[in-house]
């Protein structure tokens, strides 16, 4: 990513909790040349079936990179917004623990998949939906996401599992 990318990401102070820097990609987003960018460089990362994008931030990035790499899309929702029937896997959270889901039909057997996010940090979440991808009968190809919170060792979560971030912060 060019240097302008990178400055269209503000620091926002003690969100969502004092202490806490959070990495604010919206200034990015609104920006036409920026977002069709990161758009495109993570369409060109592979050539799959299938974009999965995870709720709610990652829809914003995995949507538009299935339509430029001529894929279909797949949400992977947190529990109960799917209508029909599911796959899910719980993850832990700080305090507790969170559930997503994906539609059990939601893949041909053996499609290639891209799974698509904004931020990678814990890698709970990216893990939780690398599991639901395989049960669901498809091949993961790799997870991108715009940004990598390299500090949170997210990756250590995701063993033998390609990788790709545009940024490392
Ligand atoms: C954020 C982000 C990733 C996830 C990364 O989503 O969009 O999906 O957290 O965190 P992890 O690597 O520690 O699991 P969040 O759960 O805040 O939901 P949102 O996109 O609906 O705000």
């Amino acid at each position: 990513m060019d240097e302008r990318t990178l400055t269209l990401i503000r620091d926002v102070p003690d969100y969502p909790k004092p202490g806490i820097l959070f990495k604010d990609i919206t200034p990015l987003l609104g920006d036409a040349t920026a977002f069709a960018a990161v758009v495109d460089e993570l369409a060109g990362l592979a050539e799959v079936d299938k974009i999965v994008g995870i709720e709610a931030r990652g829809f914003i990035l995995a949507a538009p990179v299935a339509y430029r790499g001529g894929s279909g899309f797949v949400p992977v929702r947190k529990k109960g917004k799917l209508p029909a029937e599911t796959l899910e896997e719980s993850y832990d959270l700080e305090y507790g623990s969170a559930a997503i889901e994906v539609h059990r039909d939601a893949f041909a057997p053996g499609d290639r998949v891209l799974i698509v996010d904004d931020v990678l940090a814990t890698g709970g979440t990216a893990a939780a939906t690398v599991e639901l991808v395989r049960r669901a009968g498809a091949e993961v190809v790799g997870v991108a996401v715009l940004m990598e919170l390299a500090f949170l060792k997210g990756r250590e979560r995701l063993p033998g599992v390609d990788v790709h971030a545009l940024l490392t912060v």
